[in-house]
């Protein structure tokens, strides 16, 4: 029977073939483990000398490290794997012989294993964070999905900067100059107007001189938009899909978070409601707590999000900054127009801003000043001007960075191990 190692429980005491390769290999005289993994899992195959026969036996001690190869053997029980289930192997079959695989049981540098990161995502770890990434996309849609949101893909190649010119990544289009998208927000504001609540799940492109352990140049976002939700409504949805995707990680990915040493009693938390401050409060509190030269009007460095997020066992919201901070298309507050109506979500431990998201202006006076104040070329935005001359309603909607997110879920300490081809401010192999 052909299978796969995430399959062989459903056949214990029968024998099966499995495709594999050999991730790592343990052998004495009378005895040799062989650690296999499919893709879909890893599983210890132990081949006995005195029950195998000497060929076999032979052949399983010559197997080298990330060859591949057909396993046949019987599926037995095994209390002491995190695993469960071990292979008495009756055979081997080589489908391809690997000689000298760079990556060895032996420590690594970072930029070795970058640039051999085609092969690094192999291994146990980034294998448990590449699965840990599909759940949280996965739970993405299932949430979205549940509650009447309609995925739209906003276009990657734009003429528009949402989030400012200065990082944008400059192209030809023709005759004409484009940028990769930098957040599809603004046509997913038109989206929301057609559909009512929409999502959005793709690429997006910083071109941020930013060399962090939280910076990507080209990462993945989550952007949901939804109209006739007001600021309030907008954080309702936020705490309310981020405590679902940490609870279905919970849930279905088990082995991966024991395999990375992850502290689950801290996920555990991850409960709607979450606790919210707004700027000023932010600022009184790293006034006094170490931080006494930040301004009124300034942002917030990773250290101050850090220092904040330490006095919560929970993500916080930060809400009202001041508008001069942030972009040109959100709400000012009417009781103070000086702040807008907008929250970043800090992740806890260090993990920093994963959601930035606001109520957006459905004035088209206001909007239309905007757009002049910050120098925007007018003729780029004239159609998203246009959604508030045609029956224009108060909306919200925000963006989640998925790296960021799947980097504090894993405890995994830098967003480069959370995409499987990380673009870095100076890496654009493998
Ligand atoms: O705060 P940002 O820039 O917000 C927007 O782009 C809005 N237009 C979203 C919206 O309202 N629809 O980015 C949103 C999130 C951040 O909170 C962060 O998680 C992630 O995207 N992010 C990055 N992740 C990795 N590398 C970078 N360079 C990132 N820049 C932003
Ligand atoms: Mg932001």
């Amino acid at each position: 029977m052909k299978t796969t190692i995430a399959e062989v429980g459903q056949f214990v005491g029968q024998e099966v073939t499995i495709g594999a390769w050999l991730a790592n290999k343990r052998s004495s005289g009378k005895i040799a483990f062989l650690q296999l993994r499919d893709g879909t899992g890893f599983i210890q195959g132990v081949v006995v000398k005195s029950e195998a026969g000497e060929e076999l036996f032979k052949a399983a001690k010559a197997v080298t490290q990330e060859s591949s190869l057909y396993v046949t053997g019987l599926v037995q029980e095994d209390s002491r794997s995190p695993f469960g289930y071990e292979l008495t192997v009756t055979g081997l079959e080589i489908i391809s012989e690997a000689a000298d695989y760079p990556i060895t049981p032996k420590e690594h540098g970072t930029e070795f294993l970058m640039d051999h990161r085609h092969l690094w995502l192999r291994s146990r770890r980034q294998h448990a964070v590449m699965k840990i990434r599909n759940e949280i996309i996965r739970a993405t849609y299932e949430f979205f999905n549940e509650r009447g949101f309609v995925k739209v893909d906003p276009p990657i190649l734009t003429g528009s900067a949402p989030e400012g010119t200065s990082e944008l990544f400059h192209t030809r289009y023709f005759d004409e100059d484009a940028y990769l998208s930098q957040s599809g927000q603004l046509y997913m504001e038109a989206a929301a107007m057609a559909l009512g609540k929409v999502f959005s799940f793709g690429p997006t492109f910083r071109a941020e001189k930013s060399k962090t352990r939280r910076h990507l140049i080209e990462f993945w976002m989550i952007e949901p938009e939804m109209a006739f939700y007001n600021f309030e409504d907008n954080l309702k949805v936020q705490e309310e899909y981020v405590a679902h995707i940490v609870q279905s990680v919970l849930k279905n990915c088990q082995l991966e978070l024991e395999r990375l040493g992850r502290d689950t009693s801290k996920l555990e938390q991850i409960k709607a409601p979450f606790p919210r401050i707004t700027y000023d409060e932010a600022l009184e509190f790293l006034h006094k707590n170490g931080f006494e030269d930040v301004k009124w009007g300034d942002d917030f460095g990773a250290p101050h999000e850090t220092a904040i997020a330490q006095s919560y066992d929970k993500p916080v919201f930060i809400t009202h900054y001041p508008t001069s901070l942030k972009p040109f298309y959100m709400q000012p507050d009417e009781s103070r127009e000086e702040v807008v109506l907008c929250a970043d979500l800090i992740a806890p431990e260090g993990y920093g801003e994963i959601i930035g998201g606001s109520e957006r202006i459905h004035d088209f006076q206001l909007l239309s000043e905007r757009i002049k104040e910050h120098n925007l070329e007018p003729e780029a935005y004239e159609w998203y001007l246009e959604l508030r001359k045609y029956g224009s309603v108060p909306h919200s909607g925000f963006g989640l960075g998925l790296e960021r997110t799947v980097a504090w879920i894993s405890g995994v300490e830098h967003v480069r191990e959370t995409i499987p081809f990380p673009r870095l401010l100076n890496r654009l192999y493998p």
